[in-house]
């Protein structure tokens, strides 16, 4: 392991006014999006969608890494250059989400816990010789109105981010690691709050136990926030001050960065939040962002599948990365959104 080479790559993620663009949807998790704009789902059009997102004029001013899945990483521009030489000539870090999903937990009823540590060693060697120079891998943890998630649900999933986190640092890529409370349900901001608590407190435990170095590592947690169906949903300062409270208490201040996952947010509730994060003053680390669907929505609303609308829609993209890049610097204002 080559803790400054591990270093420089999660500071180059984290750059001032830069974040992450997660376009590392699963097959099942694209087919989805497309459908929602009624698109099909074959090959070529995953490599059409992603070129759109990773061509688009100016977003590495904004982005400074981009999360892609095991067929992206393998796919190239119609003019034939490799997505991950694409990505690094334009100065943007080439990512890849290695973990195979979140299935139940046995003998745990409620809890998941993500899968693919077998054989992990051998494909992180191949991502990095393919040009990856980061990972993802994501742990989910529900909540609900009773005994979910279980303390055991916690620590498997923290055991496995361990694991994943020490592989990827062996093999010189910086990992991500992104324990994610999901914000479906009726709960309020407070349980969030305690539940987040409880899981980096584990997270950061058995991080340290399996001797993951915290100065080569990205953490992206879930924002603490109330449950969507809950009946008081908190505003944006309230939700800036709860998520910075918490993780000021269990983040080590080695971790270079903390980039956010959007998880169901709207685009600009996503900005605000992070705005607010950054206008209460500087942090032990960078506070950014890795959204997918925040950054996503708009673009795949404005493309719909037609080469008529790739123009509006890189345009729609690159709106979402310069807003969230001033939003990393406390700089964005609601009426910001207004159509320009
Ligand atoms: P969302 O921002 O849509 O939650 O996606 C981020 C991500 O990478 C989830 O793993």
């Amino acid at each position: 392991m080559n803790i400054d080479e591990l270093k420089s790559v999660a500071n180059a993620i984290v750059a001032k006014q830069k974040g992450v663009l997660a376009a590392d949807e699963s097959n099942p998790t694209i087919k989805k999006r497309f459908d929602s704009i009624q698109v099909e789902s074959t090959e070529e059009n995953r490599r059409r969608y992603r070129e759109i997102l990773f061509t688009a004029d100016g977003i590495e001013r904004h982005i400074g890494g981009i999360i892609l899945f095991d067929e992206t990483l393998r796919q190239r521009t119609r003019e034939g250059v490799p997505f991950p030489r694409l990505l690094a000539d334009r100065g943007i870090v080439p990512g890849i989400k290695v973990d195979q999903g979140a299935k139940a937990l046995a003998l745990c009823p409620g809890d998941k816990i993500t899968e693919g540590l077998d054989g992990l060693r051998d494909r992180l060697a191949e991502y990095r010789q393919l040009g990856a120079q980061f990972a993802k891998w994501r742990a989910v943890i529900d909540i609900d109105e009773r005994d979910l998630p279980s303390p055991f649900g916690i620590r498997a999933n923290a055991h496995a981010l361990a694991r994943y986190a020490a592989l990827c640092q062996e093999a010189g890529l910086v990992p991500i690691v992104e324990p994610e409370v999901l914000m479906d349900g009726a709960h309020g901001i407070e349980r969030c709050e305690a539940v987040t608590a409880q899981v980096l407190q584990t997270v950061f435990a058995e991080l340290d136990a399996q001797r993951v170095r915290f100065e080569g590592m990205l953490l992206k947690p879930n924002m603490v926030i109330a449950g969507k169906k809950c009946v008081r949903q908190a505003g944006i300062q309230e939700v800036a001050e709860a998520t910075l409270r918490c993780l000021r208490r269990y983040v080590p201040a080695a971790v270079p960065g903390i980039v956010f996952l959007s998880g169901g947010q709207s685009a600009e509730d996503a900005t605000d939040h992070l705005n607010a994060m950054n206008a209460m003053g500087l942090q032990p680390w960078q506070v950014s962002f890795s959204y997918g669907r925040a950054l996503q929505a708009p673009v795949l609303a404005a493309w719909k599948g037609r080469e008529g609308n790739v123009g509006a829609a890189q345009q729609a993209l690159l709106k979402r990365c310069r807003l969230n890049g001033l939003a990393r610097d406390g700089q964005y204002a609601r009426a910001m959104e207004d159509p320009s």
